[in-house]
Order: structure tokens, then C-alpha cells, then sequence
């Protein structure tokens, strides 16, 4: 499976010969300057909640691919109203995409659109296919029902914010990484914004020293697992 990084929580991860995009924000982000948004390709954009830093581009992305919006009730209203293709999910359900199955999981988090209208909760999403299945948290805390994800899905890795003050850290990431059963941590949402900027060499050896394997991307960088 490919994954391409696009900054701050967004990545394109091609599943079952799809592309399916994550929270694109990236015209926004000064790190992300090189990266051309009208060039990236998609067939689904799932988002986890309505902050700007999720969700910037996705009218554009959306309109340039016909790419299908995939987010809990209220930002299927949102982007419905402005003519895009969604659908609309909650937390707990699940529903059998052509790439995959995705589930929507509880994130511990808020969640609005940028002139202040509610987006409904928070969340993050399960993908699982019959070569692979992940987790993408989204913007959350720490919080122990994590395990039931473990318990039940049993992904292979999983996308976890490691930028802390919004999220958790890297030392909550690592946790649930544990909570979640998984050895591999692909972080995100950390840089950005000053609130947010890491050391990563202090994270690589926190993660190394608990035993967890965090790849820390690079903006514009492709790679597999
Ligand atoms: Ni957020
Ligand atoms: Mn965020």
C-alpha cells in the first residue's frame, strides 16, 4: 500500500486501487508550499472532523476529482449543500466502500466549521480490506476504548497525531499504539503551527525506547508499508 504525505493530517493512501485522501489541508500550510493541490489525484476524501486544518482544500480537491466525501452527518450536510458527492456516516457504523470497509471510531476532540457551524463529533476511521487494515484517529486525546479497536479490528498500523497541545503527544501515542495493537505509529498533525512544533529526534528516541516504531513523514514523500 502507498501512502503520500501531504502535511499536517493529510495523506493519500492508495487501497485496492483507490485514492482515498485524508483531511486535506494544504493550501493553508506554509510547509506544504511545493505541493500542488489541483494536481492531487482522489476517488474518496474522508474527513474526521471540520477544523480548518482538515478541511481547507476539500472543495477544490473534491470539485477537481468528483472524488466522494466520506464524514459523520453534519459535514455530509455541509458539503451536500454545495453540491459535492457524499456520504454521510456516524460513529459506530460501519459500510462496505469498493476499496473497503470503513468504521467510524469515537475521537476525543471538537469539531466546527470555520464561520463557527457545528460539525458534528469528532472522529476517526477504521479502513479494512482483505490485505490491510488500519487506523486513522484523527484530532483526539488518549482514551482507553481504544483497546476495543485492538480487540476488534486488529490493525497493522496506525496514523496518530504526535503534535500534542490540540492532541496527544507522543507519549499518549505510543499508548495507543498499545491500546490499539500496533507496533508502527505513522505520526501527523505535528509542526504546522507553533503550538505544535516537535523535536523529532526526541520523538524517534521516545518511540525507540518503548519499543514503538514512529515514522515521522516527510511533506510530499511517498511510501509503502
Ligand atoms: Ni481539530
Ligand atoms: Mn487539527
Amino acid at each position: 500500500m502507498q501512502i503520500t504525505y501531504y502535511g499536517q493530517s493529510c495523506f493519500k493512501v492508495n487501497i485496492g486501487g483507490f485514492n482515498i485522501l485524508f483531511d486535506p489541508f494544504i493550501s493553508g500550510n506554509d510547509l506544504a508550499s511545493e505541493i500542488d493541490i489541483n494536481a492531487i489525484e482522489a476517488d474518496y476524501i474522508l474527513l474526521s472532523h471540520a477544523h480548518q486544518d482538515h478541511t481547507l482544500d476539500v472543495e477544490q480537491i473534491a470539485k477537481n476529482t468528483g472524488a466522494t466525501i466520506i464524514g459523520i452527518w453534519e459535514i455530509h450536510a455541509w458539503y451536500e449543500k454545495l453540491g459535492l458527492k457524499t456520504h454521510p456516516m456516524n460513529i459506530g457504523g460501519k459500510w462496505p466502500f469498493e476499496f473497503g470497509t470503513v468504521i467510524m471510531t469515537h475521537a476525543v476532540h471538537s469539531s466546527s466549521f470555520p464561520d463557527g457551524s457545528y460539525g458534528g463529533q469528532a472522529a476517526g476511521f477504521i479502513i479494512e480490506n482483505d490485505e490491510h487494515t488500519f487506523y486513522y484517529s484523527g484530532d483526539t486525546a488518549l482514551f482507553s476504548d481504544m483497546k476495543l479497536i485492538g480487540e476488534m479490528h486488529k490493525p497493522s498500523f496506525a496514523f496518530l497525531p504526535i503534535g500534542d497541545n490540540f492532541t496527544m503527544g507522543i507519549k499518549e501515542a505510543i499508548m495507543a499504539s498499545r491500546f490499539v495493537g500496533v507496533k508502527k505509529i505513522i505520526g501527523m498533525h505535528f509542526d504546522t503551527f507553533p503550538y505544535i512544533q516537535i523535536d523529532h529526534q526526541e520523538a524517534l528516541v521516545i518511540a525507540s525506547f518503548n519499543e514503538a516504531e514512529l515514522i515521522i513523514p516527510t511533506i510530499g514523500e511517498t511510501f509503502s508499508i
